[in-house]
């Protein structure tokens, strides 16, 4: 275990993260899954914040849809109702901020617009609460189990603005969209950001074994210094933090992305699905075709004019899933939202089964 000691994988694979992360983060820390990362990062802003002297500071700032994994922590910041609802009286209260989803445009308006004004409502809340307020957690260009909601990468840009003008942290939670999953190794790239801390899992070991990061900068790292009378140090650690097998799949998986041109092969993959499902635009109970980078995503609908959803009840979603896994496809929906998030050793064959079946599937859960 990482307690007192390190082994070689952690530290290769530290290195190599910090080389290939956005600029600034230069600081590591291991846990064994997603949920476990955003508890790294939620414990870690607000330690920072007490140990400059802030302990007033108690709040985090986290988006309407936001989904960050099941743990108590991770599910205080998480708005699905699903998930969340039944643990309400057990979970610290966030502040929500208007989800930049650019399916929530006026008419007229584009994704930057739509970005825009969520920019203005989450400066008033900062205005107000930014004393109190220990971070901002958002997931990165895609909202994944909130519905695969998108937004413009000028939020991101935005809201790293706004975060150093109110002097919070941002957290960067790209557990589900971090190495390539956008086109980009990572989401934050295309905002041109660095956050704070930066949480990453899933493909990390290429989904091989469980593991997950949560890097940071310097300065937070600092701020954990002092004597041993201080008591400053961040206490937190799982027997399975680092763990060496799991950071060497790590390694062999970020090896890969190194070797061969993993994203440039999904950028094209990603195109050729474009098109391939490009006559979902014209199927009537099919509405809000989208994508970024290497995920897709749509709604099963009622009627396509006026965007009216089937009932929940009806559960679509369950029907298009069965017949796909009666193919042989694995399409698992979120509700009626249908997303299609391939794995990267797919190729064109695969994709194109894939969508045959897809359209079965819409059109047996449609009828
Ligand atoms: C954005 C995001 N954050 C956190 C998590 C939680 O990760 P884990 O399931 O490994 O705890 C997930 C899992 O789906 C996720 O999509």
């Amino acid at each position: 275990m990482l307690a007192g000691f390190t082994h070689e994988p952690a530290l290769q694979l530290a290195e190599e993260l910090i080389r290939i992360a956005p600029p600034g983060l230069s600081r590591v820390s291991y846990a064994g899954d997603g949920a476990s990362a955003v508890e790294i990062a939620l414990k870690m802003s607000f330690h920072y914040w007490h140990n400059m002297g802030q302990p007033q500071r108690t709040r985090f700032i986290a988006l309407a849809n936001a989904y960050h994994g099941e743990t108590l922590g991770a599910l205080a910041v998480s708005d699905l109702p699903l998930y969340r609802k039944v643990y309400g009286p057990l979970l610290f209260d966030p502040i929500v901020a208007p989800s930049p989803d650019w399916l929530d445009a006026d008419p007229g308006e584009t994704a930057d617009d739509v970005a825009r004004r969520r920019l203005a409502e989450t400066r008033t809340i900062l205005g107000r609460h930014a004393h109190e307020t220990c971070a901002v957690i958002i997931e990165p260009l895609v909202q994944c189990s909130g519905g695969m909601r998108m937004h413009a990468p000028s939020y991101l840009t935005g809201l790293r603005e706004l975060c150093d003008e109110f002097g919070v942290h941002l957290i960067a939670d790209e557990i589900a969209v971090g190495f390539g999953r956008t086109g980009t190794l990572f989401a934050c790239e295309q905002g041109s950001i660095t956050p704070d801390f930066l949480c990453l899992s899933k493909g990390l070991t290429g989904g091989a074994l469980p593991l997950s990061a949560v890097l940071t900068t310097g300065k937070v790292y600092e701020a954990f210094l002092g004597d041993y009378a201080a008591n400053n140090a961040f206490l937190h650690s799982h027997t399975f933090s680092g763990n060496p097998i799991a950071c060497a799949a790590a390694l062999a998986s970020l090896a890969i992305f190194r070797d061969e041109p993993v994203l440039e092969r999904n950028r094209k993959l990603a195109a050729h699905l474009a098109h391939r499902l490009e006559p979902l635009r014209h199927h009537p109970h099919v509405a809000n075709l989208r994508q970024t980078g290497w995920i897709v995503a749509f709604d099963l609908v009622r009627e396509k004019a006026s965007g009216t959803p089937y009932a929940g009840a009806e559960r679509r979603g369950l029907g298009f899933y069965r017949h796909a896994l009666s193919r042989g496809v694995l399409l698992r929906p979120l509700g009626d939202t249908v997303y299609l998030l391939p794995p990267y050793c797919i190729d064109e064959g695969d994709i194109d089964l894939m969508v045959d079946v897809a359209f079965e599937a819409i059109n047996v859960a449609t009828a």
